[in-house]
C-alpha cells in the first residue's frame, strides 16, 4: 500500500531521515518505534508531504506521491495526526469534525455552520464522536478540551476524511493507561473496517499489542523490522532501549 524507498532528509548536519525504506501492507497496523530524535515524526512529515525529501521516493497504491502537496496526499487517502494535536481551538468539537468532511467540500457548503451541513454528514460526525467518547462534548470549544480529549479529537477528525491509510503520531501519549486498551480496540476495529495504519508510539506494550509489524528507527535509520516479538528481541533494539550495559548484565 505504502512503499517508502531510500528516503533522506537532513536539517543542516542532522540526518533526520537517513536512507529509510519501509512498507505498509494493506490492512495492516504497522508500528514505528525509536527513542527521542530518531526521526519518526520527520518521516511522517516526509510521507504526508509536509516536508520534501532530499532523496528517495514514496509510492502509495501504485502512484508516485513523492513531493506532492499535503492536500493532494490527503485527497488520495493518507491522513495523519500530529504529535502535538493541532486543531481549531476557537471552534467546537463538532465544527472541528465538519472541517474534515469530504462531503462538505464537495458540496461547497460552509463547514463552520452545522446548520448548513447535510444531515448525513452530521450523523456521521456524531457517530464517530460517540465512538471516541466525545459526543457529549460536541459543543465544547476545542481549546477547552483536556489534552487526552484533544488527542482523541485529532484521531476522530481524521476519520471524517475517510482515510485509506491513517498515520498516528503518538496516539497513546498522555492517554490514561486504563484507556489504552480501548484505544487499541478502536484501532483494530477500524482496521477491520478497511483502514490501514502506520503508528508511532513510545509505549512499547501498546505498540506490540496492536501492531502486526514494527519498524525500529535510530539516528534516522531503520535498524530492525519484523513482527513485534522479533523486533523486541532484536539486539540493536534491546541496546537502544535498555542500554549496552544492561544488556551485558542480562547475558
Ligand atoms: N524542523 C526541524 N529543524 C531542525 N531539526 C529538526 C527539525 N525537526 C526535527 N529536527 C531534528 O531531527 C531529528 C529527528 O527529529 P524527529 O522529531 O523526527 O524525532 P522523533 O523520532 O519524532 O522524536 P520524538 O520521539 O521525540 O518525537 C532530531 O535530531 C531533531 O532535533
Ligand atoms: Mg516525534
Amino acid at each position: 500500500m505504502l512503499d517508502v524507498s531510500s528516503c533522506k532528509l537532513s536539517f543542516g548536519g542532522v540526518k533526520a531521515v537517513d536512507d529509510v525504506s519501509l512498507r505498509v501492507e494493506p490492512g495492516s497496523i504497522t508500528g514505528l518505534i525509536g527513542t527521542n530524535g530518531a526521526g519518526k515524526t520527520t518521516l511522517f512529515n516526509v510521507i504526508s508531504g509536509f516536508l520534501k525529501a532530499d532523496a528517495g521516493s514514496i509510492r502509495f497504491m501504485d502512484r508516485d506521491i513523492t513531493a506532492r502537496d499535503p492536500s493532494e496526499i490527503a485527497k488520495l487517502g493518507i491522513l495523519r495526526t500530529f504529535q502535538t494535536p493541532v486543531g481549531f481551538p476557537r471552534m467546537t468539537v463538532m465544527e472541528n469534525m465538519l472541517v474534515f468532511s469530504r462531503h462538505d467540500r464537495d458540496r461547497r457548503s460552509s463547514p463552520f455552520s452545522p446548520a448548513r451541513v447535510p444531515a448525513e454528514t452530521l450523523e456521521a460526525a456524531s457517530a464517530i464522536l460517540a465512538d471516541f467518547g466525545l459526543y457529549q462534548k460536541r459543543d465544547v470549544w476545542a481549546e477547552d478540551l483536556s489534552a487526552p480529549d484533544l488527542k482523541m479529537l485529532e484521531f476522530a477528525r481524521a476519520m471524517m476524511a475517510g482515510p485509506v491509510l491513517l498515520m498516528l503520531d503518538e496516539p497513546a501519549a498522555g492517554v490514561n493507561p486504563a484507556l489504552i486498551e480501548s484505544l487499541a480496540s478502536r484501532i483494530r476495529a477500524l482496521r477491520d473496517q478497511g483502514v490501514s495504519f502506520l503508528l508511532v508510539d513510545h509505549n512499547l506494550k501498546f505498540v506490540c499489542n496492536v501492531c502486526d509489524r514494527i519498524f525500529a528507527m535510530a539516528d534516522g535509520r531503520i535498524i530492525a523490522e519484523g513482527t513485534p516479538d522479533e523486533v523486541i528481541a532484536d539486539q540493536k533494539v534491546l541496546e537502544l532501549y535498555i542500554g549496552k550495559s544492561a544488556k551485558t548484565d542480562l547475558q
